[in-house]
C-alpha cells in the first residue's frame, strides 16, 4: 500500500524513480510525486497515475539523489498537494512514507503552535517539520531522523533527504517495509524488491526500528538507539521480467494463465512417491512436534483468508485434526485465546499485510508456534514466523490474488497430506491425494482452454446488478473467493452464502434480477446442491452452475464443467473458472482490472 522508491549516484534520479514508481503502482495509485536534490529541492507531484507524473516532470530535471511515492490516501483525499514528497516550510527536508502517524493531530498542534505552517492535511508533513526542526540541531540527517521518529507514534516506512546534503538519504522502518538495492557504485531503496529488480538483485530488508543511511558507495544500519546492525544482503530469484504483462492486456488474465506453471512450481519436489507424503523442509517440526498438535487456526486477509479455509477443510479432511480459519484482522484484536497445541499457520501473498503481520507478531508474543504461506521470500511475515511454506508463484501483480490464491490452496493440500500421513491418512489415501496433486496443473489447463466460453457467459451475466455466489462445505470457500473476485474487480454487487443456509434468508433476494453461481462438484453433497437447484429456479432465478457435470436445463441453463480430480482436491480447480468469469465481466463492464477503484494490493496499514 503506497510505494517508495530512493536513489543516490551518479546517474540522474529522476527516470529510476519514475521507472520504480511504475513498477509499485500497484500498491496504490491515487497521486504520485518525486523531489530530486539539486541545488535545493525539485518537486513534482500530481493526483493520478504515475504516466501522469511523468508527462509533469520536465527533461531536465537534474540530480543524481531523489525519492518518489505512489499514494494510496488515508489522511486526506487524494490531490496535488497531498501527494507525497513532504518539504518542511524552508524546503529544505522531503519525506516520502507509508503507513499512519496516530498522533499526526497532536503533533501538527503543536507544530503549528510553534510557527509550522502546513501545506497539506497529510499526516506525513508532520515528519518533514519534525525532521528539519530535528536536523539544525543534531550532526547528521540520521540523528535529526531517528530525534524525529522518536516523538511519532504509529507505523511507517520512510525516505528522507535533506538539500543540504545531497549525498545521502535516510530510510526507516516501523511496520511498513523498506528494501535497500545494492548497486555498483549506487544505492536504491524501496518500500518492496518489484522497484529494485532491474538495477540490482542483492538486496537487504531492514527491520521494524531499523534506519539506515544510503550513500552512493555504501550503506550502513543501525537501531533508534544508534546501535550499528549487520545486515547480509540476499539474492531476490525474480527479475524485471516477472514484472511484465508478457503480451497479455491485463496482469490479471496473465496471473490466471500462469496457473497451470506457477501450480507446478508450488508443487515442485514436494512429493515424496515412497511414502506418499509431502516433503516440507521448511515447516521447522519434527514427527512428534506435528502429531502433539490438536489444532490448527489459520489466519490471512482478503482472498489469503477464504484460501485459508480451503486450508482448513483439507486438514480436517486429510489429518481428522480440527482446523479453522479466521480473518487476520479480527483475531489480533479479540485477545485470542493461544494454545501451545495449536499450530497458528499465518498466509500471505506478499508477506507484508499489516493486519496478517501484527496477527502474527500476537501469536508469537504469546508464545504460540506459527508457520507462514508465503509468496515473497524474505518478507516480513515469512522472517517472523518459525517455518513454513513458500509458495514460488513469482511476483503477483494485479490487485486482485489468483495465482497466489491457487497456489496457497496446494501448499495447503500439502501441509494437510504431512499432517494425515502423520496421522491416520493411509498410505493409499496419501498415494491418490499426491496423484491428484500431480494432475492438477494439466487441469487447469483444460479449464484455462474454455476461456472464451467463460467470457460469454461473463457478458451475459455481468449486466446484472446483483449475483449470488453458493457452495457447500468444500464448495463454500470457492463461492466466497468467486463472489470476492467479482466485486472486487468489476464492482458488481456479489454475495456468497452456504448453499444450506439460503433457505434461512437470501432466498428472499433471488429472482430474475439475482442470478446464482452454484459451485456443485460431484461429491457425497451433489444431491443436496442440486435440491437447492431446484428450489432456486422455482423461485425464477437463473443459474449458472460450475461442477463436473452438464445439468439438466431445468436445474441451471448455464454451466461450466470443470475437470474432476479428488474430492478434496477439487475446490482448487473450481476457482478458476471464477477468477476467469469476474476478469471477462470486469473488461465487459470497462473497468480498470489491473487496479481497481479505492484497492491496494499490499494492505500495510490497519
Ligand atoms: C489485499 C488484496 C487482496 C489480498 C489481501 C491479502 O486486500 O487486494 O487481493 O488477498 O490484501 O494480501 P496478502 O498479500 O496478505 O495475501
Amino acid at each position: 500500500m503506497c510505494g517508495i522508491v530512493a536513489y543516490v549516484g551518479p546517474k540522474d534520479a529522476a527516470p529510476i524513480l519514475l521507472e520504480g514508481l511504475q513498477r509499485l503502482e500497484y500498491r496504490g495509485y491515487d497521486s504520485a510525486g518525486i523531489v530530486v536534490a539539486n541545488k535545493g529541492l525539485k518537486l513534482r507531484k500530481v493526483k493520478g497515475r504515475v504516466a501522469d507524473l511523468a508527462a509533469a516532470v520536465p527533461a531536465r530535471f537534474k540530480g543524481g539523489l531523489g525519492i518518489g511515492h505512489t499514494r494510496w490516501a488515508t489522511h486526506g483525499v487524494p490531490s496535488d498537494v497531498n501527494a507525497h514528497p513532504h518539504l518542511d516550510g524552508e524546503e529544505r527536508i522531503a519525506v516520502v512514507h507509508n503507513g499512519i502517524i496516530e498522533n499526526a493531530d497532536d503533533l501538527r498542534h503543536r507544530l503549528e503552535a510553534d510557527g509550522a505552517v502546513f501545506a497539506s492535511e497529510t499526516d506525513t508533513e508532520v515528519l518533514a517539520h519534525l525532521i528539519a526542526r530535528a536536523v539544525k540541531e543534531t550532526d547528521t540527517l540520521e540523528e535529526a531522523v531517528r530525534k524525529a521518529l522518536k516523538s511519532v507514534v504509529g507505523t511507517y516506512g520512510i525516505a528522507v533527504i535533506d538539500a543540504e546534503r545531497p549525498d545521502q538519504v535516510v530510510v526507516a522502518r516501523n511496520g511498513s517495509p523498506i528494501v535497500i538495492g545494492l548497486g555498483e557504485k549506487e544505492m536504491f531503496a524501496a518500500s518492496d524488491v518489484a522497484a529494485l529488480v532491474r538495477y540490482t538483485r542483492q538486496v537487504v530488508h531492514l527491520e521494524d526500528g531499523e534506519l539506515a543511511v544510503l550513500k552512493a558507495d555504501g550503506f550502513h544500519t543501525f537501531t533508534m538507539d544508534a546501535r550499528v546492525t549487520s545486515k547480509e544482503p540476499l539474492t531476490v530469484d525474480w527479475d524485471a521480467g516477472h514484472y511484465d504483462t508478457g503480451g497479455y492486456e491485463h496482469y490479471l488474465l496473465k496471473e490466471i494463465s500462469e496457473q497451470p506453471e506457477t501450480v507446478a512450481r508450488t508443487l515442485r519436489g514436494r512429493i515424496d512417491d515412497r511414502f506418499h507424503v509431502a516433503h516440507l523442509g521448511g515447516l521447522n517440526l519434527t514427527p512428534h512436534e506435528t502429531r502433539a498438535f490438536r489444532r490448527v487456526k489459520i489466519i490471512g486477509c482478503g482472498s489469503a483468508y477464504y484460501s485459508g479455509q480451503i486450508g482448513a477443510q483439507l486438514i480436517e479432511e486429510l489429518s481428522r485434526v480440527p482446523a479453522d480459519a479466521e480473518p487476520a484482522s479480527e483475531f489480533r484484536y479479540r485477545n485470542p485465546v493461544v494454545e501451545h497445541d495449536t499450530l497458528y499457520v499465518a498466509i500471505s501473498q506478499s508477506g507484508e499485510t499489516y493486519d496478517t503481520l501484527a496477527a502474527v507478531q500476537e501469536l508469537k508474543r504469546k508464545g504460540g508456534r506459527v508457520l507462514g504461506i508465503v509468496n515473497t521470500v524474505g518478507s516480513a511475515i515469512a522472517r517472523e514466523c518459525d517455518g513454513g511454506i513458500y509458495l514460488h508463484a513469482g511476483p503477483e501483480v494485479s490487485v486482485a490474488s489468483t495465482k497466489a490464491f491457487t497456489s496457497t490452496a496446494v501448499a495447503f493440500a500439502l501441509l494437510a497430506l504431512h499432517f494425515g500421513r502423520v496421522h491416520d491418512l493411509s498410505p493409499a489415501d496419501g498415494r491418490r491425494i499426491c496423484e491428484g496433486l500431480r494432475r492438477l496443473p494439466d487441469q487447469i489447463e483444460q479449464i484455462l482452454k474454455q476461456d472464451e466460453h467463460i467470457a460469454a457467459l461473463a457478458r451475459k451475466y455481468a449486466t446484472n446488478p446483483s449475483m449470488m455466489f453458493v457452495g457447500r462445505v468444500r464448495g463454500y470457500p470457492v463461492a466466497r473467493e468467486g463472489a470476492q473476485k467479482l466485486k472486487e474487480i468489476s464492482y458488481v454487487h456479489a454475495e456468497a452464502y452456504p448453499a444450506s443456509e439460503l433457505k434461512h434468508g437470501p432466498l428472499a433476494l433471488i429472482g430474475p434480477e439475482m442470478p446464482t453461481v452454484a459451485i456443485v462438484p460431484d461429491d457425497e453433497l451433489l444431491d443436496k446442491n442440486l435440491t437447492t437447484l431446484g428450489e432456486i429456479r422455482a423461485r425464477g432465478g437463473q443459474v449458472l452452475m460450475v461442477g463436473h457435470r452438464t445439468p439438466d436445463a431445468k436445474l441451471a441453463e448455464d454451466a461450466i464443467v470443470v475437470p474432476k480430480n479428488e474430492i478434496e482436491l477439487d475446490p482448487i480447480l473450481l476457482t478458476i473458472p471464477l477468477q476467469l468469469l469476474a476478469y471477462h465481466a470486469a473488461v465487459a463492464l470497462g473497468r480498470d482490472v489491473d487496479k481497481p477503484r479505492n484497492l491496494a494490493k499490499s494492505v500495510t496499514v490497519e
